[in-house]
Order: C-alpha cells, then sequence, then structure tokens
C-alpha cells in the first residue's frame, strides 16, 4: 500500500465514510492534537522506521522509547518471547543516551514536524532530574513522559513506580527541573495494589497527567531447556492479554480524579479497543505492541474509531470520553396492552 494511501487514515476517515466527519481532536493537558492515538514508549523507537507505514505528522504524538543519560546496551539475549494473547520483552532500557538522543531523533522528529513526547527514564531521582534540566533546553518537546518503571538503584532495585513515596520524588524532580509549561505525564505500572494511591502521590508531586499503564511483570518458562525463556529471567508483559487490566486502571484513577488528563495503553488493536479506552476515561491513547505486526496500525485503529464515534450518534471524540462512568439508562417498561393483561392472567392461572 503506498504511504500516502495509509497516511488519509489519522486525519479523518475515508472521505465518505461515517468516521470521516467526526472530529477527533484532542485537548491533552492543553496540547491540540489532531488524533487521540499516539504511539507507546519503546515500540516504535523514534518513528523513523514506522514513518515508511504511516505519516507520523498525522498521529497525535509520537511517544519516543525511554532515555536515559547515558547509553546503554540493554539485557542480554533472548529478551522477548511470545505468549497467550501478547508478549514478554526484558529489553532493558536500550538506548543511545540523551545526547545522542538530542542530536539525531529529536531533531529528525521536529524537523519532521512531529508532535514529540520524550519519555524519560533514570536509575536514581538524580538522573531524573539531569535528564529533565537537560531536556529544558530544548526545543521542540511537546511533553514529557516519565517511566518510573525502574528499579532504585539507592533502594535495593525497588521499582519507583511501586511506592508513593519513590514515585512522588522522581516526579517532583522533574517538574522542578522542567520548564513550567511543559506538560509532564508520570508512567504508572499496574503492579501495584492501589493505582489510585500511586496516581494521588505524582498528582501531588505536579504530574500534569498519567499515562495508563506500564507492562505487567512476567515469566515464561521454555519446557524445552527447562530455563526461563528470557536471559534476563523476567519480562514485561503486554498486548491484548494485558488490555482488561489496563482499562480497570483507567477506570478506577478517571473516577477518582475526573480532571486528570489520561493517557491509556495496554493490548489495543483496534478502533473498538481504543474507544473501550476512551469509555473508561481515557483522553488519548497509545498503541504499543500491535504495531510490531501491523506497522499501519495507528493509522487503521484513527479510522475505525472514528466510524465507531459516527455509528453511536456522535460528531465529536471529546464527547465520549469517560462516557461509561455515567448512570446506567433507567428501564422504562412499556405500559401493558391488554394482550399483556391477558398474557399475565393465563400465565397465573394455567
Ligand atoms: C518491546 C517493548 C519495549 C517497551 N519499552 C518501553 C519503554 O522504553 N518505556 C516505557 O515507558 N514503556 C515501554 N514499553 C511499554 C509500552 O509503552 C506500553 O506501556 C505497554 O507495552 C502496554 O501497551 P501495549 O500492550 O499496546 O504494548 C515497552 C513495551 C514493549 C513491548
Amino acid at each position: 500500500m503506498s504511504r500516502a494511501l495509509i497516511a488519509q487514515g489519522p486525519r479523518g476517515s475515508d472521505g465518505d465514510s461515517p468516521g470521516a466527519r467526526v472530529d477527533m481532536g484532542v485537548d491533552l493537558a492543553g496540547l491540540a492534537l489532531p488524533s487521540p492515538i499516539l504511539t507507546a514508549s519503546g515500540c516504535a523507537a523514534a518513528g523513523r522506521e514506522l514513518d515508511t507505514f504511516v505519516d507520523i505528522t498525522t498521529l497525535g504524538a509520537v511517544v519516543t522509547k525511554s532515555i536515559m543519560m547515558r547509553p546503554r546496551a540493554g539485557r542480554a539475549t533472548p529478551r522477548m518471547s511470545e505468549t497467550p494473547s501478547g508478549m514478554l520483552n526484558s529489553i532493558g532500557l536500550q538506548g543511545p543516551g540523551v545526547e545522542s538522543f538530542i542530536e539525531n531523533d529529536l531533531s529528525w522528529l521536529v524537523q519532521r514536524g512531529a508532535r514529540t513526547i520524550v519519555s524519560i527514564a533514570g536509575e536514581s531521582v538524580d538522573e531524573y532530574a539531569k535528564l529533565a534540566a537537560k531536556l529544558k533546553r530544548v526545543e521542540g518537546i511537546s511533553a514529557i513522559e516519565v517511566n518510573i518503571s525502574c528499579p532504585n538503584v539507592a533502594d535495593r532495585g525497588q521499582v519507583f513506580a511501586c511506592r508513593p513515596e519513590s514515585a512522588a520524588q522522581v516526579i517532583q524532580a522533574v517538574r522542578r527541573g522542567s520548564d513550567s509549561r511543559t506538560p509532564i505525564f508520570a508512567k504508572l505500572s499496574p503492579d501495584v495494589t492501589d493505582i489510585v494511591e500511586i496516581a494521588d502521590s505524582v498528582i501531588k508531586a505536579g504530574a500534569t497527567g498519567l499515562s495508563l499503564i506500564n507492562t505487567l511483570l512476567g515469566m515464561v518458562i521454555d519446557t524445552t531447556t527447562m530455563r526461563p525463556a528470557l536471559a534476563g529471567v523476567t519480562g514485561g508483559l503486554s498486548g491484548p492479554a494485558i488490555r482488561p487490566v489496563a482499562v480497570r486502571c483507567v477506570w478506577q484513577v478517571r473516577a477518582a480524579f475526573p480532571k486528570v488528563p489520561i493517557i491509556g495503553m495496554g493490548g489495543i488493536r483496534s478502533g473498538a479497543d481504543a474507544m473501550e479506552f476512551i469509555l473508561a476515561g481515557a483522553d488519548a491513547v497509545s498503541v504499543g505492541t500491535s504495531v510490531f505486526n501491523d506497522p499501519s496500525a495507528p493509522a487503521r485503529i484513527h479510522r475505525e474509531l472514528a466510524d465507531l464515534v459516527a455509528g453511536g450518534g456522535f460528531t465529536r471524540l471529546a464527547d465520549i470520553v469517560g462516557r461509561a462512568h455515567r448512570e446506567p439508562e433507567p428501564i422504562v417498561l412499556d405500559e401493558p396492552t391488554e394482550l399483556d393483561d391477558w398474557d399475565f392472567i393465563t400465565e397465573e392461572r394455567p
């Protein structure tokens, strides 16, 4: 398929399909996005390869792979394993380091005209603060997504995202170090007892919005080698298998914080999947694992979502955000007819 054809997607549906007339624009923490469909961090690098399948300037935004201060080789291989309806990965935040990212990837995204949400990751609160300070001086960043699903070297490798205090410390450091106009999205882990408690702590620490959810910690054992399938033993589970968990997280957080912008993600591979997240309360969605087997998925999902919104009788996507939270419609019983009365009598007296 030609790039021009695929690129029609995020701008609207095919000219004569019902979705073509739907306003798919999103106001995400003050960012005006033409589409609610974003890439998920780590699943489309910095968008260069994806751009040969989908015109990335028509996406809501490209969310880049989490970047750290220094270059990293990541974990040993094998670091991916298929699972039922999903995959397990232990890439280990492989990347070129922030200097190279700014020089090669971010500059390319800016020159390409894509809206860019830069994802950052660190091993200490100080590393996150340094990354924020570095990015503050750089043009072309729409928002920062803070990946806090990283082990804290100063705290026995405990993951920042799993405790309200450490999650808040990271967000506070990033907020202080960043330009006050740059929205900051805290990306939360589902591997916690109460995601609302973590959301509360990062909002109080200065997060503008939330990205829900990162992968779930999982493990696969190879029954032939009788060893863990991943060299890193455990990995992050993603794909359709985690979608109900992700939708539940979005639902709970939206119910607790109705005004806080949410980017939802986890196993989205169709417009209907994306719509579930929007109805649960996400303002926008990220598409991750699906891109590996269908690189044009973000454009297709946009078109399918637009058609579904139109099919529901709506002209603006914004009107269905969080709509699943409304009270169920009361059941109106028809006036009984003479026939109903008769049925009732015969049932009572067979
Ligand atoms: C191969 C791979 C690499 C990922 N790398 C990152 C990353 O660098 N930073 C991050 O915040 N999330 C990362 N994620 C998590 C995704 O951004 C997303 O939150 C998760 O996979 C759920 O969405 P999905 O089911 O659509 O993939 C990665 C996921 C995968 C599958």
